[in-house]
């Protein structure tokens, strides 16, 4: 793709559109098929991602199965972390459709990174976020009670996916099955889809063609709130 009509069309997390501009013409266009992983967790790092178009889960796989720690959404950046810190990948990347990266190799990245200090400030800024996501779910597993915990997740997922649609309303533009759900808030699928049940009967949620309709937002930031 023109490396310009791809500057325009991505976000890069909201790196400042010059530094994206000159970024993504270092980049190498990647496809993946939905269901592939980009990489997996323990594999050395040779750069870092962004995803064009499509969605990707970024997992942790166990015995039990899978937790899923993050969807990801076109702009996303990722694989920043083994890059910079120099260990390997701390998770693994699946796409959950067909999908178009940009990859950006180490070597290109160190270099534009040390030309361009601020790239090293906005990556900083996305760890910081990452962390403070991840500090926020932490805390929510051991203080909130299940119905807390699924709010907090919806609520996540609205920040990344949703589109007000109304006073308080937001859909929630991106399809996520209950067992996605159950692994990101960490709890059994049949107990999540109770508690789903549950608040479609109150109104705070409605299905909208397969998408998640929030209804009402307070309520679900009450039940989130610690
Ligand atoms: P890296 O460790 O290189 O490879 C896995 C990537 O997943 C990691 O970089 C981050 O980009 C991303 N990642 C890891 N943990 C999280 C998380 N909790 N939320 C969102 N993204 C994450």
């Amino acid at each position: 793709m023109d490396p310009q009509v791809l500057a325009q069309s991505v976000t890069l997390d909201g790196l400042p559109d010059d530094l994206a501009e000159a970024l993504i013409k270092v980049a190498r266009m990647r496809p993946i098929k939905a269901g592939a992983a980009v990489f997996e967790a323990g594999d050395p790092a040779d750069g870092f991602y962004a995803l064009i178009e499509g969605s990707l889960r970024v997992i942790l796989r166990g015995e039990e199965g899978e937790q899923v720690l993050a969807l990801l959404s076109p702009g996303a950046i990722f694989g920043e972390m083994a890059l910079f810190d120099g260990e390997p990948r701390s998770a693994s990347i699946v796409a959950t459709k067909a999908s178009r990266l940009a990859f950006f190799d180490k070597h290109a990245v160190y270099r534009f990174a040390d030309e361009n200090p601020a790239v090293y400030r906005h990556m900083l800024c996305i760890v910081g976020r990452r962390l403070r996501a991840s500090n926020a779910s932490l805390a929510a597993r051991s203080l909130l009670p299940l119905t807390g915990r699924v709010a907090q997740t919806i609520l996540h997922l609205s920040d990344l996916f949703g589109k007000t649609v109304g006073e308080d309303r937001i859909l929630v533009h991106h399809k996520i099955s209950q067992a996605d759900l159950a692994a990101m808030v960490g709890a059994a699928r049949e107990n999540v889809s109770r508690v789903l049940n549950d608040w479609k009967r109150e109104g705070y949620i409605t299905r909208i063609s397969g998408y998640y309709c929030i209804e009402d937002a307070a309520a679900l930031r009450a039940l989130a709130s610690l």
